[in-house]
């Protein structure tokens, strides 16, 4: 049985219905990661042969105020996870963040290249992504600006935010790989099934700003709506961000087969499931 850590989250909710049948998933009411007692307990009973750990504490701006649950459960409760799963002789996935990055390479980064967090969040994902190696069996999928059907995220955002607005500021000056929860389910799902070990980054292909990838938004929604570019530096936000972190698959690629869409297919099957569910 496949057990995920973080059920209730965007990521966990999409891992449930992808992995459908041998799948399991506890979230925050039955398991808290943050203590090794409860880690314990839960793991020992279910015995799965896999833990996908997509629980997390997410808030970005927040992890610059909340230093120590940031290093709670970003990184000690990925050590408790690492610790127990390879008691029970199970796989650890660790699903974490181009935010392990500092945006200065100018180019795709690989699994290898230097890791330079430039926020408390970044620094917390990158101690869970060391703390994951615990267990010898592990797997760190690195991934970028998600967004799915069942939590907050930028597609959703904008879309209320349009509703509101007629002309919006949107940064232009961040570039990454917008990424649908359901691609990123699917490359798990493939490194589980092909056994895969180490890290890996997984993103739908291509790569954008925030503001082209809004534009796209509008686009493929049919909302009319003028945006506008804004820098970085002008939204004031508490935590710094990568500006150019778009994440070399090439691995992915080569070990699984595995190549996602690329993001704006990834965006128009989104938007037409989305259109279909509500
Ligand atoms: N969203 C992105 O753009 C993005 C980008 C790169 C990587 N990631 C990574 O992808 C993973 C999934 O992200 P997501 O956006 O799906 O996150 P999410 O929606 O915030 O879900 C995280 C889940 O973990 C639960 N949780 C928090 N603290 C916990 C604890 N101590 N014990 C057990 N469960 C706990 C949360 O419960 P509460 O809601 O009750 O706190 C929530 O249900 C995370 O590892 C994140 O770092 C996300």
């Amino acid at each position: 049985m496949i057990l995920v850590v973080g059920a209730k989250g965007m990521l966990g909710q999409d891992l449930l219905q992808s992995l459908a049948g041998e799948v399991r998933g506890v979230d925050i009411d039955d398991i808290d990661i943050t203590s090794l007692e409860s880690v314990q307990r839960v793991l020992l009973t279910l015995k799965p042969r896999v833990v996908i750990n997509a629980a997390a504490y997410t808030d970005v701006d927040g992890c610059e105020s909340k230093q120590e649950l940031a290093m709670q459960v970003n990184g000690e409760g990925v050590a408790h996870l690492a610790m127990i799963s390879k008691d029970i002789g199970a796989k650890l996935v660790q699903v974490s963040t181009d935010y392990i990055f500092d945006g200065c390479k100018g180019s795709p980064y690989l699994e290898d290249d230097p890791i330079n967090p430039l926020s408390v969040y970044g620094e917390s994902k990158l101690s869970g992504e060391m703390n994951a190696s615990l267990n010898p069996d592990h797997l760190v999928v690195r991934t970028q600006w998600l967004y799915g059907l069942h939590g907050k995220n930028f597609v959703e955002t904008m879309l209320r935010l349009a509703k509101e607005k007629d002309e919006l500021a949107v940064v232009d000056d961040q570039i990454g790989s917008p990424t649908w929860t359901m691609a990123l389910c699917h490359a798990i799902k493939t490194l589980i099934e092909r056994d895969c070990r180490g890290t890996y980054h997984a993103v739908n292909s291509g790569s954008c700003s925030w503001n082209a990838f809004a534009q796209a938004i509008f686009a493929e929604a049919g909302v009319k709506v003028k945006v506008t570019p804004m820098a970085t530096t002008d939204l004031g936000r508490p935590a710094a961000r990568p500006l150019y972190s778009v994440l070399d698959c090439g691995k992915l690629k080569h070990d699984t087969g595995l190549q996602l869409e690329g993001w704006r297919e990834a965006l128009q099957n989104y938007l037409r499931l989305r259109v279909q569910g509500l």
